[in-house]
Formats: structure tokens, C-alpha cells, sequence
């Protein structure tokens, strides 16, 4: 779905509006979007989400970041240049603010016969929203799209506090998770 502009050197893939989804809003499963309590809505990120809290969402996970709009909307417009990857939603409130987030990273690989493996990262639900099981419907949603791109399975990592929500979305324990952190690296552009 996404829209090409050519210029003389490169090619640059951006949506026409700040409202166009980052994909296609069919792949939310009515399954999930029936259950969500009345006046909440879960589609597709948009660009415009940008003015509609999605970064202050995301706070209640961990360090964000002073982002400026161009920032956002140079990572979306990655996000939809490559959105057969990136699998990006929300919830939105009946006020039009964003009150959760989830992402489902679509992982090609060798192994299983190039199988695929979908990672789910950066679950939040904003403090005020949680226990409503809008966390839970967004995993299931985000599990969903995940299965629909022929991913054999679906991984994540989270901290022991939140092992026993996982659980709940149908999550078994596996495995470690291991990490080597970097101080600041500049990041290549966009
Ligand atoms: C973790 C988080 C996404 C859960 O979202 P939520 O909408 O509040 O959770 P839900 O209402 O969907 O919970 C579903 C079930 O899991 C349980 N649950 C939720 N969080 C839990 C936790 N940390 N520990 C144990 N149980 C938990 C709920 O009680 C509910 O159980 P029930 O079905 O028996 O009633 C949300 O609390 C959050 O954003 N936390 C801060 C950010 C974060 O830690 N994100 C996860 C990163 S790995």
C-alpha cells in the first residue's frame, strides 16, 4: 500500500496524508476489535498520532525521549515503506487520545525453511487505562497480524513483573533473554 515518489537519486516512499493507516486496518481481527469496551477504538498507527499521545503512551514503558514530529514522521514513514515488517497499533479512546500501543516486528529467516518469526515489542497502556484488558486485546491483535504474515511463532521479552500478564494472553515461559548495551551511537538516517 504504500505510495512511491521518484527523484533523480533515490526513491522515497511516504503516505499521502498524516491519517493514511500504517497498514492494511483488515488485519486487526474483528474477534478483538468486538470485545474492546465501548468507545475505544484499536486501528492501524497513524502519523497524525503523533498530536494524539502515543509517545506519552509509551512513557509509562520506559524512557521515550524528547522526539520531534519530523523524528516521528521520518520513523513512520520507514515504518511504511517497509510495512510487510512493521506492524505498529493502537487504541484510541472515545476523546480521540491514544490510551495503548503495541508493535508486531515481522522477522524473515533462514532456518524452518525461511520461516518467519514475529517479535511483539513496546506494549503500553496508559496508567489510567490499565486493568480494563486493553493490554490483552492488543496482544491478541498484534499475535493475530503476526500469524496472518506465516509466522511459525510469536516471541517477546518482558520483565518478571509482568510474566504473569503474558501468561494471561496465552504466553509460556522460554528460554533467557540476554543483552549487551551500547552508550550512545549515532543512528544512520532515515
Ligand atoms: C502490562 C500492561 C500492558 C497490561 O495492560 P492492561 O491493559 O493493564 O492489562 P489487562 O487489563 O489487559 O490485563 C489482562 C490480565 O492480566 C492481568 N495483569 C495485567 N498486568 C499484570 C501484571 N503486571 N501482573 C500480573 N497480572 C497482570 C490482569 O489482572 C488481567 O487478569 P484477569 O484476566 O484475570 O482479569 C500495562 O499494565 C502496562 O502498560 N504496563 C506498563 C508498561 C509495561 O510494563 N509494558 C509491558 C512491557 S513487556
Amino acid at each position: 500500500m504504500s505510495t512511491t515518489m521518484a527523484s533523480s537519486s533515490s526513491v522515497t516512499y511516504y503516505p499521502p496524508s498524516k491519517e493514511i493507516p500504517l497498514f492494511h486496518p483488515s488485519l486487526i481481527p474483528r474477534s478483538v476489535t468486538r470485545e474492546l469496551p465501548a468507545g475505544y477504538t484499536m486501528r492501524p498507527i497513524r502519523a497524525a498520532d503523533y498530536d494524539r499521545g502515543v509517545l506519552d503512551v509509551l512513557r509509562v514503558l520506559t524512557t521515550v525521549g524528547d522526539i520531534q514530529r519530523e523524528e516521528f514522521e521520518a520513523q513512520f514513514n520507514y515504518w511504511f515503506k517497509h510495512n510487510d515488517t512493521y506492524f505498529t497499533l493502537v487504541i484510541v479512546n472515545e476523546f480521540d487520545r491514544v490510551v495503548g500501543v503495541g508493535s508486531a516486528v515481522v522477522e524473515r529467516k533462514l532456518i524452518h525453511k525461511c520461516g518467519n518469526v514475529t517479535h511483539i515489542e513496546d506494549i503500553a497502556v496508559a496508567r489510567s487505562e490499565q486493568g480494563k484488558k486493553l493490554g490483552l486485546h492488543i496482544i491478541h491483535a498484534l499475535t493475530d497480524i503476526g500469524k496472518s504474515q506465516g509466522a511459525y511463532k510469536v516471541i517477546l521479552d518482558c520483565s518478571e513483573d509482568n510474566v504473569r500478564f503474558y501468561e494471561k494472553c496465552g504466553f509460556v515461559r522460554v528460554g533467557v533473554e540476554m543483552s549487551l548495551k551500547f552508550g550512545e551511537i549515532p543512528k544512520p538516517s532515515l
